[in-house]
């Protein structure tokens, strides 16, 4: 059913204070579409993201924890919204491993709450999840909209359930439910954590590049303006019930990403003593349970709706290392926080010491 999403009532964006949330609301707000975020700001969450916009008469702010029912009730009411785009998560496979309580609490009773207000005021819930929960391909194939479930990870299998509540509140309850299913995205305000952003700032702060394993996993990669312009019109003109995969159509291996990034930064940012940042590079033990490829089939939402990804990967690692190497406070606050600056997750392996 397309959606007439135009309308005054702002949509609710959960998660909008983090890193793909916070693009889809920027994006949405410059289009002067009404927005109310509701975000309960962890780690992960940060105003700053939200700065662009924090004066549009058509962006509200919520702060409030998903998980909290009568907190999301009382948002709910205040902002009487007209659709909710579910982002919020907690979102690293590495955290995961060392607490994965805080995945389920979050990724699946949080889910059950807003699935719930959904259903309630009677409008429509996109779901954004991740192509972890298709678990891991050999060298060739895709995954698609009608791959079985393999989740691996306590992130992943966090997710695969809110998927599976998502189309649970729409076969049971008649909810009007879209899921967005997308690879791995990178861009401007990802945060440090994460591959691409970490070995940048590792790079620039003249630290290892620390790649798992041998590196040779392979991963299709997203640039996050890509994903959210899909996510904007599944929303709008998605059909109920259906899942809808987003990738970028840019496999790369995680050694691959790692040196094009060097490379570009002996380019904008050369080291002071004349090396190329790629000597940094250092093989770490891997992560448990790596899944070795991801690659995602997308022709269902190219020729329903008409989308493809318009940046190349090589343009879009461009526009992040430019964004990273303009914006030094935004990372630099986390940083002198103690966030992001290292790996983490590998210890809790069965056996492992
Ligand atoms: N980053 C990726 O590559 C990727 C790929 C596919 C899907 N996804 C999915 O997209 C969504 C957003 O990912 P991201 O990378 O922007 O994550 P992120 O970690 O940058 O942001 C998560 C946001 O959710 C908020 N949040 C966390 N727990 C909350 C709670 N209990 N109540 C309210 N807000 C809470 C955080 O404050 C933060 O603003 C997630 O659902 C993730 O699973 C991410």
């Amino acid at each position: 059913m397309a959606q007439d999403v135009n309308a005054k009532a702002p949509i609710l964006v959960t998660g909008g204070a983090g890193f793909i949330g916070s693009a889809f609301v920027r994006r949405l707000v410059a289009g002067k579409r009404a927005i109310a975020v509701l975000d309960a700001l962890t780690y992960a969450g940060r105003m700053e993201n939200l700065a662009p916009v924090a004066g549009a008469d058509e962006f509200s702010f919520h702060r409030c924890d998903i998980c909290d029912i009568q907190a999301v009730a009382a948002v709910m009411g205040a902002v009487q919204p007209s659709i909710i785009v579910h982002f919020a998560a907690e979102s690293h496979v590495d955290r995961s491993i060392e607490n994965p309580r805080q995945f389920l609490e979050t990724n699946i009773l949080g889910t059950q709450v807003m699935l719930d207000a959904a259903l309630q005021a009677g409008i429509r819930f996109v779901h954004i999840s991740t192509d972890e929960v298709f678990g891991s391909l050999g060298d060739e194939g895709a995954f698609s909209e009608t791959t079985a479930y393999n989740p691996r990870s306590p992130y992943s299998a966090s997710k695969a359930a809110s998927d599976h509540l998502v189309r649970a509140w729409g076969k049971t309850y008649g909810l009007d439910a879209v899921i967005v299913t997308s690879t791995n995205n990178y861009g401007p305000y990802q945060f440090p954590e994460k591959l691409v952003p970490h070995m940048i700032l590792s790079a620039l702060s003249g630290r290892v590049l620390p790649v798992y394993g041998t590196g040779n996993n392979v991963r299709d990669w997203l640039y996050v303006e890509d994903h959210i312009e899909a996510i904007e019109l599944v929303m709008d003109r998605g059909q109920s019930g259906q899942t809808y995969c987003i990738g970028g159509e840019a496999e790369h291996s995680n050694l691959d990403v790692v040196k094009k990034i060097t490379k570009t930064l002996d380019k904008f940012a050369p080291r002071e003593d004349g090396k190329a940042h790629e000597s940094e590079i250092e093989y770490t033990v891997d992560r448990p349970g790596h899944d070795f490829r991801y690659a995602m089939d997308i022709s269902h939402i190219r020729s329903e709706l008409g989308w493809s990804p318009r940046h190349t990967f090589e343009q879009g690692i461009t526009n992040t290392i430019r964004w990273y190497l303009e914006n030094k406070p935004w990372w630099q606050e986390i940083l002198d926080a103690g966030e992001g600056a290292s790996r983490i997750g590998l210890m809790k392996k069965a056996g492992a010491k």
